[in-house]
Formats: C-alpha cells, structure tokens, sequence
C-alpha cells in the first residue's frame, strides 16, 4: 500500500502558501493561465521560496533524495580519472554546474589531489543562493587548503575551456507537458497538440488548464509523431541550455549524468503517462501542485534531444553510455580495491554504494552518461566499452 505523504511542518506550509499567492499573482496578470512549465521554474527556482532556493535540507538521508555523490565519495573519485583526461586534452579547470551540498566537489578536487592533476580553477554555478552557502561551508571543512581554487558563478561564463559537470541537473531544468487528445469520434484523425499549463480559482487552489501547443513546442511535438491519446515532456530548457555551451565552449567537453532514455524509449506507447516525478522526504508521488515549493519536481532526460542540441550547436557528441558501463570504464572496481580490508565496515559500506551506483536494477542503467565536446581528438576512457551513441 502506498504510504501517506508525511505533513509538512507550519513553516514549511507558510512558506508555501506565500510562493502560491506570488504564482497566482503572475496567473492573475497574464489574463488567468500559466505554462507548466513556468510554474515549474518558479517551483523550483523561485528565489527564497522554490524548492532550490529555500531554506529546507533537500540531498541526503534527511532530505528528499539521494544522489550518487552523496552516495559515496567513489563516484567523484572515479569520475575523475575521465577529469584527468578531459583537461590534459583543453585546460586544467572545471566548471560544475548544480552543485548541490559540495560534495562532489570536493572529492574531486581531493582526489585530483592525489593524482598530481589539481586543476587550476573549480568553478561553481549554483541557481540556488542556500545551496551555495552550503557548498561554500562543505569546501571550507573538507578541503580548506584547495578553497582557494574555488570560485562561485552566477551565470554561465562568456567562453569556457575545460571540463563542465553536471550531475542529475538536465532533469531538473523546467519541462513543458504536452497532451496529444484523440477526438474520441473520429479515432483515425491525428491527435489535437495541447499544452498543460496551470489556472487559479480562489475556491479551488490551483487547477490543471490545457491550451493549444504553439510555436516551438508545438514543432517539438509534431516531430515526435505521436498518434494516440498521450501525455509526456519535452525539455526546451534544457536544449536552450545545451545550444548555449555551443557558444561558450571554446575547447573541452561537457559531462552530464541523470537518468532517462533515448528518445524511442522515451516516447514509448507504454509510458503513455510520461516520467514527471515528485520527491518529498523520500516518497516519490505525481503531483507537482501538492504543497508547491517543497517538493522537487523533476522529469527523466530525453537524451535524443540533448544530443541533438548539441550536435546543432556544433559540439561533438563524444559518447553516451549507462552509468555502470562508463563507472567501469573509468576503473571503480580498481577504486574499490583501494580498500585493503575486504571485510572492513568502511569497505563494506562503500561496496555497498557502489553496488547500487551499478546495479541494473538500481541506478547503472536508468542512469546514462552523455559527452558533448569540441577539440578534444583521443576517445574518452568513459566511452572505450559500451558506447550507445548508435542508439540515440
Ligand atoms: C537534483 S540537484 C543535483 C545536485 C548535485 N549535482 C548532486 O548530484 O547531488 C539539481 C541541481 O541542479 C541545479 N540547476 C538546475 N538548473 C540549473 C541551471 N540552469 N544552472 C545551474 N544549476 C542548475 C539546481 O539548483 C540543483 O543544485
């Protein structure tokens, strides 16, 4: 049976219902509806009151959710023999993007360290001003000797040399929900395009409002050539995010990790509800309106249409494979056996972790690595077994 959502404190509440009131300001002023995926921007991103932006604790044991690098610090540790690589072949610097507690870059940096290849400079770009506070205070008490190495972004840069990381932050970048409706009388014709967006009545809160999908979605949409009553995403933020490091990387790669499929999968008939998710206090649950602001509301990445994005902006689509094949490829087993002790708590509990990173049935497969680059001749070490660009 599936659990109640536990109640979220008085705080937490009023908070919400402040972010609501600003949501349905911005309704009420632009003639009575809003896109979804502009509610999930303010969601997530409005300052001080989305979920990003607030105060609430979101990664780890007393979050949300948990991701791989607060998982075990063998992630980062592994991610950065491809580090290595990448920088050897652009420039000795990193640009995170979405850095959530720090950890991930920290352990990077630590364990850069002790492979003699400390970058020059780690850039963070960090939407949320909490989030950065608590990057800040994890370098400062894990690795304040690299600190200075450090520096905060508050956009994207103008020209970029290097390696870009990010992980799990395609899927939380805003997605618009698209409705393709069968006319239940003339079930041969092509389904009508709708695009859900959200409405607000005093007596009802928030309520879901379809309009006619226009302009760039609607092509998005047309494109998929759905031909049945559906519902799924489309990311136009995140292609507008990848077009941008067409522009901005002069010479490096980008590394994004997240979960999702290509687009054939994506689409699938089967997944006719599409992959939108919610995450509070560990219970997952479909609906973003519940208690907006304190929940995160993210969808799985269409990776067709990232590396379609990309390969538009004229970057490299250097390789895309699932996370346990380019964990391997990047030596965690060798990694793992850093450990001497095999019955050793430490050992165990990494081994632990590292099991679920690679676990098909946990997140070695639903969670996929894709790399965009430019200049960069050598194949990446992430990709040398096991690469799928075919598939995309
Ligand atoms: C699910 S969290 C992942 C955090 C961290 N990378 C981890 O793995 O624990 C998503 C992160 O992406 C960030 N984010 C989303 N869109 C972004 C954008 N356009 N630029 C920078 N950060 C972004 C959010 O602020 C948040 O820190």
């Amino acid at each position: 049976m599936k659990q109640p959502l536990p109640e979220p404190s008085a705080d937490a509440r009023e908070a919400s219902i402040e972010l609501c009131r600003q949501i349905a300001d911005e309704i009420a002023g632009a003639g009575g509806w809003m896109a979804f995926s502009r509610f999930m921007e303010l969601a997530l991103y409005m300052p001080g009151l989305g979920y990003y932006s607030g105060g609430a604790r979101k990664f780890g044991a007393a979050g949300d959710f948990v991701t791989a690098p607060e998982m075990t610090p063998l992630f980062a540790h592994t991610l950065a023999a491809q580090a290595v690589q990448i920088m050897a072949q652009s420039a000795a610097q990193i640009l995170e993007v979405g850095a959530g507690s720090g950890v991930l870059a920290v352990e990077l940096l630590l364990e850069l360290e002790r492979r003699n290849y400390l970058p020059e400079r780690y850039l963070i770009l960090e939407l949320s001003g909490e989030l950065r506070a608590r990057q800040q205070e994890t370098v400062a008490l894990r690795a304040a000797h690299l600190a200075s190495r450090v520096t905060w972004l508050d956009r994207l840069p103008d020209d970029f040399a290097g390696l870009v990381l990010g992980n799990e932050v395609l899927d939380a970048m805003p997605v618009s929900l698209v409705e393709w409706q069968q006319d239940e009388a003339n079930p041969a014709a092509s389904p009508v395009i709708l695009e859900r967006g959200i409405s607000f009545a005093e007596r009802d809160g928030f309520i879901w409002a379809s309009r006619p999908a226009r302009g760039a979605l609607l092509h998005a949409a047309q494109a998929l050539a759905i031909e049945k009553q559906y519902v799924s995403e489309i990311g136009l933020a995140a292609r507008a995010w990848l077009s941008e490091w067409g522009r901005i990387l002069s010479r490096g790669a980008l590394l994004l990790i997240d979960y999702g499929f290509p687009q054939a999968e994506y689409y699938h008939p089967q997944r006719s509800s599409g992959t939108l998710m919610c995450h509070y206090r560990h219970h997952a649950h479909g609906d973003p309106l519940w208690w907006p602001g304190l929940n995160d509301i993210t969808a799985h990445v269409n990776f067709t249409a990232a590396a379609e994005a990309g390969f538009e902006a004229d970057l490299d689509v250097l390789g895309y494979t699932c996370q346990a094949q380019f964990l391997f490829n990047c030596g965690i087993t060798k990694i793992l056996d850093r450990f001497p002790d095999k019955t050793d708590k430490a050992y165990l509990r990494e081994a632990g972790a590292v099991g679920k990173l690679i676990s098909p049935n946990e997140m070695g497969e639903l969670f996929k690595v894709i790399a965009f680059g430019r200049g960069i001749s050598d194949s990446l070490l992430g990709f040398v077994s096991g690469d799928r660009c075919h598939a995309l």
